[in-house]
Parts: C-alpha cells; structure tokens; sequence
C-alpha cells in the first residue's frame, strides 16, 4: 500500500511503534535557524505522530525525547528542551486527554527540575484513564539504564527474599523493564538519517522490524508514518523460526 491513505489499515499494521526523532538541529540549520527553532518544529511533528497512530488504531507509541547522553549538549539548548516539555505538557493535555490518549514517560525523571517533575507526573495522572492510544515519551532515557534499573530491582526482591535467583528468566528480566505492561515494539522507525538504535529500547526492540527514514524529523508526516507502516507490511517476521514454520503458526495448522 502506498499514498497517504491512514484508514484503511488493520490487518497486519504494528501495534506498537517506537520513534527515534532525529534531526531537529540540522533542519533548523537548513534554514539558518537556531536548533530551538528546529525543536519547536519537532514538537510539532511530535503532534502529528500521534494523531496519526490514533487514527490508525496503533495502541502504543514510544518516543525518544530526551536520551541520557543528551545532558552533555549545550547547556542552553538542554535548559531549551526542558521548558519545552513543559510547555508542550502544559499546552498538550487537555487534548491528549479528550483523544483517550494515555501519557506515560519512561526514564530517570529525578534528574529533572521539581517542576517538569511535578508537571509529568499531572500530566500522566490527568490521562491515566485514556485507552486509545498509550503515549510512551522517553526522557532522561537509556536502554542500558534501564536492564541496569530491571537488574536492582530483582536484586532488591532476591535480597528481601521474595524472589529466588533461578526463577529470574527473560520474563522476569522483561517484567521489571520500562514498559513491562506493553507488547514490545513491532517497527522502530528512526529518522535522520542515521543507522544505529542509540541506546533506546536495546531489550524491548529484540524482535523490531527496523525502518531508517531519510529525512529529518520535523519533516515526518503521515506520508513518511505509512511508508514506514508499508514497508513493515511487507516485511516476514519469522521470529527464529523458518519461514513454513511462521506461515504453520499463523495458519494455526
Ligand atoms: C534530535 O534532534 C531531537 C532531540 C534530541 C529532541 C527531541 C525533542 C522534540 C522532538 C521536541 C518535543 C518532544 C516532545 C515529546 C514534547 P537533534 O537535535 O539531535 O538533531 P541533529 O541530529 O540534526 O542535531
């Protein structure tokens, strides 16, 4: 399937994307812009991505916001991003909320200032009812945080006794992970240019069919989001398995 026709999939479209949104700094650098003009173009991409996974029933969307690596940028531009989540959180909600979208941020968010703490932690409490569409934004994130992160807390529940070492297996290891709740990725889509995962969701994304976008993020449209959508179509996903085997399983034979 191709164009820009976003209601007609449901057979075979991915439940669950998750978004590496790169490219904001060279678009505004494009134009002769400062890289905060190219975040707030972001942001505005970021609005459309969503209203797009809604419209076409995806259940969860993951972003990645704010990496842990990224508090080694200028100190102007990370203090930029900061109020920039908090306005977009602040601006973002209501909408969010009457959309039956739920917010939920995965990271280390004690980091942030009390503020944008405070403000995420309302914001996910004013959508927790939402069931729509699951809105995962990745702040002061990491994927190796968070195995580190899912690591101290089955120690904690083997040293309280509660959990015996022989019983932590890949699902205990995956229950303990951001996003324990959710199926893991089907599609990560990543744009900019760039072919690396960066450190995003290095345990949940084991079986992710991966989409490199060449354009820059504020760029994204519903046009790119279904030509990515079109191209996992397309894709086998054989799990480990052989490709007769994949086509028994889902013939249920
Ligand atoms: C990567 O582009 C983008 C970021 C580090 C920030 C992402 C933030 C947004 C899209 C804004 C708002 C988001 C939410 C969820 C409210 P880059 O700066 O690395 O671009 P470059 O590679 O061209 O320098």
């Amino acid at each position: 399937m191709t164009g820009t026709d976003t209601t007609a999939l449901v057979e075979g479209m991915p439940r669950h994307v998750a978004i590496i949104m790169d490219g904001n700094g060279r678009w505004a650098a494009q134009r002769g812009k400062s890289r905060t003009h190219g975040h707030r173009a972001g942001a505005s991409a970021v609005r459309k991505a969503v209203a797009f996974a809604r419209r076409n029933n995806i259940d969860a969307l993951t972003l990645f916001a704010f990496s842990s690596e990224n508090w080694g940028r200028p100190e102007k531009e990370v203090n930029l991003l900061m109020e920039l989540f908090i306005a977009v959180l602040k601006r973002e909600v209501p909408q969010l909320k009457k959309n039956g979208v739920r917010l939920n941020v995965i990271g280390d968010i004690s980091r942030f200032s009390q503020r944008l703490q405070e403000r995420i932690q309302a914001a996910q409490a004013a959508t927790a009812e939402g069931t729509d569409l699951v809105l995962n934004v990745a702040a002061n994130y990491g994927g190796r945080w968070d195995i580190a992160n899912a690591c101290q807390s089955l120690a904690r529940q083997v040293q309280a006794g509660t959990l015996d070492p022989s019983d932590i297996d890949e699902s205990a290891v995956a229950g303990a992970l951001s996003l324990a709740d959710l199926p893991p990725p089907d599609l990560l889509i990543r744009t900019g240019g760039d072919i690396r995962i960066s450190n995003f969701l290095l345990w949940q994304l084991a079986y992710a069919e991966l989409y490199f976008a060449d354009i820059l993020w504020p760029d994204f449209n519903d046009h790119t989001f279904m030509e990515a959508i079109d191209c996992f179509m397309r894709r086998e996903r054989r799990f480990g398995l052989t490709s007769e085997q994949r086509q028994q399983l889902l013939a249920g034979i």
